[in-house]
């Protein structure tokens, strides 16, 4: 799977009464949704991730607040600002990520093409280099 990191921009049902957005699997998230997590009560000094997927795909958004997530995979590094719930990061294939400078309302939701599993994670970045042949 070619490493993928890109902003999705979602669509927004709005009127008087505010907002919805809805996100459906292998639709508006590009792949069946298995599993969905977040993460919340976070400080700003206390980063998070620092590891890379062999196989999961993810799409994350920031629901409430923000958070800025740092994406490198080869040559390439990039950083992504999540502050609105209307946009999502998507990550496919083997890239280094870490999440950074949380806001006290961050909450991070994050949709995931598979169960948890341990074993799909990289979590030695000495070995996610390696095994990018790097
Ligand atoms: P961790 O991988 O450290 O979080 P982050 O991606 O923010 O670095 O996960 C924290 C704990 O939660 C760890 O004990 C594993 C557990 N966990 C699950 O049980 N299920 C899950 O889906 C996830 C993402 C984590």
């Amino acid at each position: 799977m070619k490493p993928r990191a890109e902003i999705v921009q979602f669509s927004i049902h709005s009127d008087d009464r505010g907002c919805l957005i809805a996100l459906e699997g292998g639709r508006d998230i590009p792949f069946e949704v298995r599993r969905v997590y977040y993460i919340y009560g976070t400080r700003s000094d206390m980063p998070r991730g620092f590891h890379a997927h062999k196989h999961l795909k993810q799409m994350l958004v920031a629901v409430s607040g923000s958070v800025t997530v740092s994406c490198e995979f080869g040559a390439t590094k990039e950083r992504f600002l999540l502050d609105s719930p209307s946009r999502g990061l998507l990550l496919e294939g083997l890239i280094w990520r870490e999440m950074h400078d949380f806001s006290p309302d961050c909450v991070l939701m994050v949709f995931a093409s598979e169960h948890y599993r341990e074993e799909d994670y990289i979590r030695d970045y000495n070995v996610f280099r390696q095994e990018q042949g790097v």
